[in-house]
């Protein structure tokens, strides 16, 4: 093969095989460098005869030309690739989509109030704002309970006046009520309500509770049961019962306490029942014709049934809470996840 054909076809592939800039620097120190291949064909025209000397002068500089013109062109070509390269590293993702600002949501107690009272609504209660400060009338007299009764001792009450106080449980939303309106009623009332109780896992001087209660000819402790069991398989599922031991309120009788099957356990016994597989959730009776006497209602006539449940107590079993205080330290990480 002619030496210039094979030093053409070496150089031409070492260019481009070339990846990088210093690659490209050796061929073309290779080829046309001082002492490069080309470089030294050149020199070597000076052994040839004049005649054959301009034809292969010419087939010379032609090939140092192509070698010079393609090396050119690969520096061009990896210099556009190296920038097409760093485009490619310091590209931006703009399809990011973009962080959305954190939003508030309802306090759990809110939340909880609210489902309580949702469902005694699906079941045919009208819902009634009550007020949170209270006479001593619709807070305990009203209620059968006169001062020296011994259970205004279990009512701790805080007082901002003489005869007004924080209503410490919402029962007197029955009384105001059935001031006003004749039966048949069907009231759910719920609020804020307050003791001065010490703190601890389930006690707080400031909570809330839900009141319902239910007045007609023909009311009987049968319909309690079945109402209060409904509400709860509806708030606590399907397979939810109740459970009623007497009690004692001095605006209902008979009175009841009313447990629910665990939560946690679903009766079997655990912690957080206290191994017994209830839990405590409320309490109910049949009103107190004392009560109906004072609001003019005839107790011969009408009966009626009252039932009363701490919100925080319902949310405290719902979600597996074991201190109250929880709902009230503001901890947002706790308070996000409802
Ligand atoms: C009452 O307050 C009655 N008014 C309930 C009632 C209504 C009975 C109608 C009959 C007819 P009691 O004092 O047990 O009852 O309180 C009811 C619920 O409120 C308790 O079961 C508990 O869940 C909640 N509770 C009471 N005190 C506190 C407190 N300091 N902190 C949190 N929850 C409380």
């Amino acid at each position: 093969m002619d030496p210039i054909e094979s030093l053409r076809t070496s150089a031409l592939a070492a260019t481009a095989a070339a990846e990088d800039n210093a690659a490209l620097e050796e061929v073309r120190v290779l080829y046309l460098g001082k002492k490069g291949k080309i470089t030294d064909l050149l020199k070597e025209l000076g052994t040839l005869s004049a005649e054959e000397r301009p034809a292969a002068g010419q087939k010379i500089n032609a090939l140092k030309d192509e070698v010079s013109s393609a090396l050119a062109q690969k520096k061009d070509s990896l210099s556009e690739a190296a920038y097409a390269s760093s485009l490619e590293k310091e590209r931006i993702d703009i399809t990011l989509p973009g962080r959305t600002p954190a939003t508030g949501n309802l306090h759990i107690i809110t939340k909880m109030q609210a489902e309580i009272v949702s469902v005694l609504e699906g079941m045919g209660f009208s819902p009634v704002e009550g007020m949170e400060l209270e006479d001593e009338y619709h807070n305990f007299e009203a209620l059968n309970i006169p001062s020296y009764h011994p259970s205004r001792d279990s009512h701790d009450s805080i007082y901002v006046s003489k005869d007004r106080l924080l209503r410490t449980h919402t029962s007197p939303m029955q009384i105001r009520v059935m001031e006003k309106i004749k039966p048949p009623l069907a009231i759910v009332s719920p609020g804020k309500t307050a003791r001065r109780d010490a703190v601890d896992a389930k006690h707080s001087p400031v909570f809330h509770q839900v009141e319902g209660f239910f007045v007609d000819e023909g009311v009987t402790f049968g319909h309690l049961k079945g109402c209060l069991e409904t509400f709860f398989q509806r708030l606590f599922g399907e397979k939810t019962k109740i459970r009623l031991r007497p009690d004692y309120f001095p605006f209902v009788e008979p009175g009841a306490e009313i447990s629910a099957t665990c939560v946690v356990c679903k009766g079997k016994g655990c912690r957080t029942c206290g191994n017994t597989g209830w839990i405590e959730l409320l309490g109910a009776g049949m009103i107190h014709p004392a009560v109906f006497e004072h609001v003019g209602y005839d107790p011969k006539k009408y009966t009626g049934f009252a039932f009363g449940m701490g919100v925080e107590r319902v949310a405290m079993i719902k979600y597996g809470i074991t201190d109250i205080r929880m709902f009230y330290e503001n901890d947002v990480e706790f308070l996000a996840q409802f």
